[in-house]
């Protein structure tokens, strides 16, 4: 069942009309922060640079390109359509205004997994004794798109691991429901130019790739996830189910 964290927000419809022929690609990149106080937040090491990468190569392939990002030191790529976020709960907003008019959506943000369950107003003064600040999970924006049964774009995540990538990929790609894990070494991957990538379909199939420039490797992610969403869905956005 929906929990309450994965609802999408009142006033948010998740399926707005679709109104051009062309194809729209919408990619989340790089960290969020979720803040303590008003100087400390809770982050991640995240560039920014594959979900950049990614939609660089959608605009060079001709499709358009909604890049929702969190906040990087990266330019943003000329034609796309920037929505700059900080929070995981701005993200999630953005990614869900947006979503239902969109074919491919490539979830490549670096969520914060927590967020403090209260926010200070002032600055939290130092103190001897240390201090404990009261984490709550954040929503999951890619599981609860995944959630969506009749949605119609191809769901793509990501998955940063440390150890056992392929078992821990699988996971996310069964529980969050998605259409394709691209999975990554997070050791690797944060804040380099180069990416090597195991990337899992909902088919059981798998396919390596190997060390290469995240600029590369993009360009390669692209035209697989554009041959997966012309698999998946006919020219008039209705899925295609195979007879067995
Ligand atoms: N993700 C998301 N919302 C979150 C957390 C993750 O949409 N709150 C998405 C990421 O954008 C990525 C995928 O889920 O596409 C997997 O993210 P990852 O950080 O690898 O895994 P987690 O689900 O956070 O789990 P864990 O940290 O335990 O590996």
């Amino acid at each position: 069942m929906e929990s309450e964290r994965d609802r999408v927000p009142r006033g948010i419809s998740s399926y707005p009309a679709r109104q051009t022929d062309r194809v729209t690609f919408l990619i989340t990149a790089g960290p969020t922060r979720e803040p303590i106080d008003p100087v400390r937040y809770i982050s991640n090491r995240s560039s920014g640079k594959m979900g950049y990468a990614i939609a660089e190569a959608a605009l060079d392939a001709g499709y358009d390109v909604i890049l929702i990002s969190g906040p990087v030191n990266l330019a943003p790529p000329r034609d796309a359509k920037l929505i700059s976020v900080s929070t995981s709960d701005e993200m999630f907003e953005a990614v869900h205004r947006h979503a239902g008019a969109s074919d491919v959506c490539v979830l490549c943000a670096a969520v914060a997994d927590y967020k403090p369950v209260q926010v200070s107003p002032v600055k939290i003064k130092k103190n001897a004794d240390g201090i404990s600040i009261e984490l709550v999970p954040t929503r999951d924006i890619l599981q609860s798109l995944g959630r969506q049964r009749a949605r119609e774009f191809l769901l793509v995540g990501f998955a940063a691991e440390t150890d056992h990538l392929e078992a821990n990929a699988a996971k996310k790609l069964r529980e969050k429901n998605c259409d394709i894990i691209v999975a990554n070494d997070a050791r690797i991957a944060m804040e380099t130019d180069e990416n090597e990538l195991l990337i899992l379909f909902r088919d059981g199939e798998r396919k390596k790739i190997s060390r290469a420039p995240k600029t590369f490797l993009a360009r390669e992610l692209v035209k697989i996830f554009f041959k997966i969403r012309n698999k998946k869905f006919d020219k008039n956005n209705v899925m295609i189910t195979e007879r067995t």
